[in-house]
């Protein structure tokens, strides 16, 4: 029972709407006047605009999180034909209870473990390194040396580096024949998994303040990817590994191959999953509508106390609820912030893995992080953080961001791509394809429906990915 409850709680929080109903207003515009290939997705009448404001006047039961704490949400960007949507949260959560009691009571046990515990159970061994980083954040690595059943005596080691909202446990989420990290552990690799800087905590900063928020991929690539790598090869006594990366993972494998092109050589191969460099083809709705109001969402995400991305962040929480009304699970998955960025495929989707993947994420990223990712589906580029004209000619000598020079990466590299991929789009993979300068494979997966969280916890991600 606590379990459960504890669950419906993180998804319901998540979103922090409180045990309120609230009501909100959304304004639904013509799509064709959004972007045309947002109208190949089956019911995303999508948003362009948010106007809230919540019905206090309907306060279910007494909370502790009341709703005059939350500053008041307005968010307009344009208004053309008024549709107006309801969104009934009190219904959404009997919904998740009635999906939660179906679970079983392996699963829910599995959803309050801690990476370390989760790998235990399943009989692998699990080490916790901690490493500093130069600019001052502690993380928190995972490290699986060995297999359950394998011998081997020299084991190459392998980094699996995560994405945004992600964690170290997204490689371990399903059984262990179908999840990656277990998978490779098995077939004689030492196994080490990175967590950003989400570990959340810090020399000197509080994840409380602004300023240890104020970080985007680029400096996970530079400070925390460099680290992580170093520390495991040194600790392996290896001068090279194998990089895994998936979404923001491969970003942060780009970047940080052409800006310290030493790294080169410290990575054997490189494999990226849902590659993400280029951003002109994205169909997630969500980073879409961040970039459309890049300047504003900012705003209203600083106004909202959030430079970490989300925690209180309802605007996501109601668009993943609209996008997704018409099952009861989709809602629920809707609720949960990866989800809403990253879509997901019915076919693929484990919906008994739900409560498991509730219990990690969304783990903490920073909004930076999005923003940047923003700009490059407004510039069409691969390139630094823009400060706005004369913060970039103080930054960088000139008024435009420098483009990440993709050349330079000149490790091995296979990509691995699929059709309908919300945020590693097929013309984008295609034009990171020419770019970098060793590419040994570019692998469609063989499921058109195949989505970019299948890669962690499809259904069939061994047969077709690993
Ligand atoms: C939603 O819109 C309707 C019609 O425009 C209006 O009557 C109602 O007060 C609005 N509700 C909220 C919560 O803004
Ligand atoms: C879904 O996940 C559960 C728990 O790991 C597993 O027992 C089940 O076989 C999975 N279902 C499918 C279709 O893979
Ligand atoms: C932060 O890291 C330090 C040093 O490793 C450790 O002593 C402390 O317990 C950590 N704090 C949290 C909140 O994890
Ligand atoms: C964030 O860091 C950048 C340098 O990366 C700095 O220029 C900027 O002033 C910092 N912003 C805040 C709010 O600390």
């Amino acid at each position: 029972m606590k379990i459960a409850t504890f669950i419906l709680l993180v998804c319901l929080i998540n979103s922090s709407y409180g045990i309120y109903t609230f009501s909100f207003n959304i304004t639904i515009p013509p799509l064709s006047s959004w972007i045309p290939s947002l109208s190949s997705i089956p019911y995303l009448n999508s948003i362009s605009s948010i106007s809230g404001s919540s019905d206090s006047s309907a306060p279910a039961e007494p909370s502790e999180r009341s709703e005059s704490a939350i500053p008041p949400l307005s968010f307009v960007i344009s208004n053309p034909d008024l549709t107006s949507v309801t969104i009934d949260l009190r219904s959404i959560q009997m919904r998740a209870e009635a999906f939660y009691k179906k679970i079983s009571q392996t699963i829910l046990e599995d959803a309050t473990l801690s990476v370390p515990e989760l790998v235990a159970k399943h009989g692998y061994p699990c080490e916790t390194h901690t490493v500093v980083t130069p600019d001052g954040y502690i993380l928190t690595m995972h490290r699986i040396p060995r297999g359950k059943t394998s011998h081997f005596k020299k084991r190459p080691v392998v980094f699996l580096q995560h994405g945004v909202l992600a964690s170290s446990a997204d490689w371990l989420i399903s059984e262990p024949e179908k999840a990656l990290g277990y998978i490779l552990a098995d077939a004689g690799y030492d196994v080490w998994l990175a967590n950003n800087k989400y570990s959340k905590n810090h020399t000197s900063l509080s994840p409380d303040d602004g300023k240890f928020w104020n970080f985007s991929w680029h400096d996970i690539a530079l400070y925390d990817t460099t680290t992580m790598i170093d520390y495991a090869l040194s600790y392996a006594r290896q001068e090279k590994l194998f990089y895994i990366g998936h979404s923001q993972g491969t970003t942060v494998s780009y970047v940080m191959c052409s800006e310290i092109p030493e790294y080169n050589r410290k990575i054997k191969a490189m494999f990226s999953l849902a590659p993400v460099a280029y951003m002109t083809d994205i169909n997630s709705p969500i980073l879409q509508f961040i970039a459309r109001g890049q300047g504003q969402l900012g705003s209203v995400l600083k106004a909202i106390g959030a430079h970490e991305f989300l925690p209180h962040n309802r605007v996501l929480g109601i668009v993943g609820n609209v996008l997704c009304r018409d099952e009861s699970i989709t809602q629920i998955l809707c609720t949960n912030s990866l989800f809403a960025v990253a879509g997901y495929s019915d076919k693929q989707m484990n919906t008994t893995l739900l409560p498991i993947i509730m219990r990690h994420t969304p783990a903490g990223s920073a909004t930076k992080q999005f923003l940047h990712y923003a700009q490059g589906i407004n510039s069409g580029e691969f390139r630094k953080w823009d400060y706005g004209s004369s913060g970039n000619v103080e930054h960088y000598g000139n008024d435009t961001p420098p483009k990440y020079q993709l050349e330079k990466v000149t490790t091995p590299v296979y990509l691995f791509y699929s059709k309908s991929d919300w945020l590693s789009g097929e013309k984008d993979v295609a034009r990171l394809y020419m770019e970098l300068k060793n590419v040994k494979g570019a692998f469609l997966i063989a499921d058109d429906t195949f989505n970019h969280l299948d890669y962690l916890f499809g259904i069939q991600a061994p047969e077709l990915v690993y």
